[in-house]
């Protein structure tokens, strides 16, 4: 009996310290959703034009990410590649990580798994999360990664906050007038970006969706092929519990 609870103890154990571990730190949530394919391409080309100048995708290709969000690949390259590289390559970049290391004081990571390390909770609420501060190198800080090295990429989209921004309140819909609150994080704007609040959070979804993806590509491949076979087992339950029926009849 003791050995059972202590063993009991032993399971919970991990639970229990990563239960104490978690941060004070409120998020914003984000449900990343694979089959929405328009989401996922308009994230590749955020993603494209704005971060693979400093940030590569090292362990994945071109031709896969074509494949699996569906677009031809001759788009693919016209539009999506600027490097020169051709579609069958790893999403490499040029930028030297020593020298990058030198200008932002840490240089950019491989970004292909970062949504398995950091979650998309965290990225949603990294990448809304700037704020202007002067006493920052590059002028910017973040509520999310305090003193983070990486500029304000998105300031020409999202605009840039004068105070640090409300991250961990969701919007939610008002019941009685039925109005969305919380999209606008930010109670005082230092620079006005092209876009509005809840504009910004979609393509914000829609960047964290891709990069979720990214960490997990066969997502939704083994999510089908999982059903399909529940459903085997399921149905070869009937044939073998038929077959021990059969098997047991003269013994018992
Ligand atoms: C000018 C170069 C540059 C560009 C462009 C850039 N980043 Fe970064 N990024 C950095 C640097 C440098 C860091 C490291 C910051 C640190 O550790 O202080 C970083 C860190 C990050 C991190 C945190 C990684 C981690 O787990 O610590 C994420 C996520 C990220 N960038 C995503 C993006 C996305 C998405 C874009 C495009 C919208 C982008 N970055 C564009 C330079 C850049």
């Amino acid at each position: 009996m003791k050995k059972l609870i202590l063993g009991l103890f032993m399971t919970v154990l991990p639970a229990l310290t990563l239960a104490a571990g978690g941060s004070d730190l409120h998020l914003d949530t984000m449900e990343p959703d694979h089959t929405n394919k328009p989401s996922l391409q308009r994230g590749a080309a955020l993603f494209t034009n704005y971060c693979m100048g400093c940030h590569s995708l090292e362990y994945a290709r071109y031709k896969r990410i074509a494949e699996d969000l569906e677009i031809p690949d001759e788009l693919y390259e016209e539009n999506l590649i600027f490097t020169g590289a051709k579609i069958g390559e790893l999403i490499q970049i040029g930028m030297d990580k020593d020298a990058a290391a030198d200008w932002f004081g840490s240089a950019p990571p491989d970004l292909t798994l970062v949504s398995r390390v950091r979650g998309e909770d965290w990225l949603y609420s990294y990448f809304r999360a700037f704020y202007k501060d002067d006493t920052r190198p590059l002028g910017v800080n973040n509520a999310v990664f305090s003193n983070v090295g990486m500029p304000h990429v998105l300031v020409g989209m999202q605009g840039l906050c004068a105070v640090p921004p409300k991250i961990g309140t969701n919007a939610s819909v008002d019941p009685l007038s039925g109005n969305v609150r919380g999209t606008d994080i930010c109670d005082e704007w230092a620079i006005e970006g092209s876009m509005e609040p809840a504009e910004f959070n979609r393509a914000m979804y829609d960047l964290t969706n891709f990069l979720s993806y990214m960490g997990d590509p066969v997502k939704v491949e083994r999510e089908r092929l999982g059903l399909l076979v529940l459903i085997f087992v399921a149905v070869f339950f009937i044939f073998a519990y038929l077959l021990n029926r059969e098997y047991w009849k003269d013994v018992h």
